[in-house]
């Protein structure tokens, strides 16, 4: 069994490193558990030598003993057992938690090719079976060696030429276990893959449900998951191959070398004429030497496979990409308390372009504008034309490849990731709630300033829903928000932005579900709260962006006209047609 320096390493920093007292714990009882083993044949002897002459042991002494014996194993055993699920548990919580926030900090880009089954799996369920399967097996390892080396010590002392031939069964069980061991490996890494793709597809499924339904996929989904439920079934089978071949193939071994000794043990003890005691004796040790033997001969395949599982956290923990997080050494000092609700909001933009990772053109060609500071401007332009693109980049979801983009004076990769954010209220084309009550939702990380949050409902005509159907603050929105309305969902996630008072505000299509009337309301509400901001809207009801200070008409990646609704008018056919068809 191959295991990697670093792979050790890891795995002791989570379920060592920190636990050394409980393991020295469980390590101190599972010794004494496993000294009681010897005893039993040691108490043969007597018994045997003396027990069935008249009188010559006590009556109360044997089934005294032998209860003393299971008592004192039995109750090692389950102090042990309690020890190592302290170890398993812990270290399993520490580990999550590493991921977890792994995830958190992880690059857009990363995290874009990573669905979300996979991610369950690897957090929750490899994590799981990584360190169950890994801890257990170590233990059974330490038990067993321990088990074997009382054992064997009492062998040696009854006999010390027939243990030495024992110990020739080691190096061919060792042997064998490599060979098979690095073939697991294999068969658990590719298992593991198909699981996240079988996994996807019930994401998939789940998400799409009404899709599905509605279009009659069902038959093409199900040969899907057929299909790789299948390759499941074959990979966890060639598996088991291997895994399973490891135990009869050592036991086999064990039990040829065995034959061996017994034999010779027979002839040997006959021809030293030793007491029946000591050859009952002897045979019940080396007999018993079988069970931790064949426990030893076990623990490679749980081994392999807790190694190979935890080795998929550790790659996602060491190899992932992270988002930028330290702060730049060049920020100057006086910029570093900017808090959400300082001034400016100033966005400068130097031919900035960027191309999608697997495209082959670039989505922004050159990109120059420049919205100062309380400035409301909109970016107008076909489906698809990159204004959700420009917008990705101010708070860095996405990298540009070429050009500046500055923020109050200050280059974007400057200042600290979060304080970045801190200047921005994005309510997003795809509007994603959490399924948590509407002021959890409103407040996200901030403080809950209830009044406030109450006031912003009443403007946005949200307090209806709030009255009607989430008055106990703790109510949540279900998952992916179904239980309200897209329109409402839209407003909540505008109360969002509002409520976290930044000096830049994006509406990327904030109000496109919303009836005429609402949305007129809605923009009033938003006017009142504006004051001083930086709005940026996107939207494709040009009369709703016709007053603002700026318009920027974007086409294939690049700012084609700019300008005020009235000068677009006179000098850009482009927008006076797009005006004259909304
Ligand atoms: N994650 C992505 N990977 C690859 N290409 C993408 C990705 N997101 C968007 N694109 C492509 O980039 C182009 C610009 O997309 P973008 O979302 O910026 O358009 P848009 O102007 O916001 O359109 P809409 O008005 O429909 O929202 C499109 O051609 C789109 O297919
Ligand atoms: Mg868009």
């Amino acid at each position: 069994m191959k295991i990697k320096l670093s792979s050790a390493r890891f795995v002791y920093s989570y379920f060592a490193k920190k636990d050394f007292n409980v393991w020295l714990l469980v390590i101190l009882a599972t010794t004494i558990s496993a000294i009681t083993e010897p005893l039993i044949p040691a108490l043969l002897k007597p018994l045997l030598d003396n027990g069935f002459k008249n009188n010559e042991i006590d009556l109360w002494k044997i089934p005294a003993s032998i209860i003393l014996i299971f008592f004192t194993r039995g109750l090692f055993g389950y102090l042990a057992q309690i020890g190592l699920t302290r170890i398993v548990t812990k270290g399993m919580h520490h580990l999550r938690l590493d991921m977890f926030s792994v995830y958190q900090k992880l690059s857009f880009k990363d995290a874009s090719e990573i669905p979300s089954s996979t991610l369950i799996n690897k957090i929750v369920l490899d994590v799981q079976n990584g360190a169950t399967q890994l801890v257990g097996a170590v233990m059974s390892l330490i038990r067993s060696s321990l088990t074997l080396v009382f054992l064997l010590c009492f062998l040696l002392f009854m006999n010390w030429k027939l243990t030495l031939l024992i110990l020739c069964i080691f190096p061919f069980v060792g042997y064998s276990m490599k060979k098979l061991s690095s073939q697991l490996h294999k068969s658990i890494k590719d298992s593991q893959k198909a699981t996240d793709e079988l996994s996807y597809v019930i994401e998939e499924n789940v998400l799409a449900i009404k899709e599905i339904r509605l279009y009659e996929a069902q038959k093409l989904q199900n040969q899907k998951f057929e299909v790789l439920s299948k390759r499941l079934d074959k990979l966890a089978l060639k598996a088991t191959f291997a895994g399973a071949a490891m135990t009869p193939v050592t036991q086999l071994l064990a039990a040829i070398s065995l034959s061996i000794v017994i034999t010779y043990a027979i002839v040997d003890s006959a021809a030293n004429s030793g007491t029946v005691g000591d050859f009952v004796a002897f045979i019940t040790a080396m007999l018993m030497i079988i069970t931790p033997l064949r426990q030893l001969s076990e623990v490679a395949n749980p081994i392999t496979r807790g190694i190979a599982l935890l080795n998929e956290s550790k790659a996602f923990i060491e190899t992932s990409s992270l988002e930028p997080s330290k702060k730049s050494p060049n920020i100057p000092h006086h910029h570093d308390n900017l808090r959400p609700n300082s001034s400016n909001g100033e966005i400068l933009f130097e031919n900035v372009s960027f191309t999608y990772p697997g495209n082959q053109n670039p989505t922004l060609n050159f990109v120059s504008f420049e919205i100062k500071s309380g400035e409301h401007a909109a970016f107008i332009g076909s489906s698809g034309s990159g204004k959700t693109t420009i917008i990705n980049l101010i708070p860095r979801f996405i990298e540009r490849d070429q050009g500046h983009i500055y923020i109050d004076g200050i280059l974007i990769d400057e200042y600290d990731i979060q304080q970045l954010r801190n200047k921005i209220s994005l309510v997003s084309q795809n509007i994603i709630l959490l399924n948590a009550s509407v002021y959890d939702n409103i407040c996200m990380s901030e403080e809950i300033d209830k009044d406030r949050v109450d006031q912003i409902l009443t403007q946005l005509k949200l307090d209806d829903l709030i009255e009607k159907n989430y008055k106990r603050s703790s109510i949540n929105l279900g998952h992916n928000s179904s239980l309200i309305s897209g329109g409402q969902r839209q407003r909540i996630a505008l109360a969002r932005a509002i409520y976290r008072d930044s000096p830049i505000l994006i509406l990327d299509e904030a109000t496109s579900s919303l009836d005429p009337e609402t949305d007129e309301i809605i923009r009033l509400a938003l006017s009142s709260y504006s004051h001083g901001k930086t709005i940026v809207s996107i939207s494709h009801k040009l009369t709703t962006v016709m007053d603002v200070n700026k318009i920027f008409l974007i086409e294939n990646g690049a700012v084609v006209d700019s300008g005020t609704h009235h000068e677009l008018m006179t000098n850009s056919p482009r927008y006076k047609y797009m005006f004259d068809k909304n």
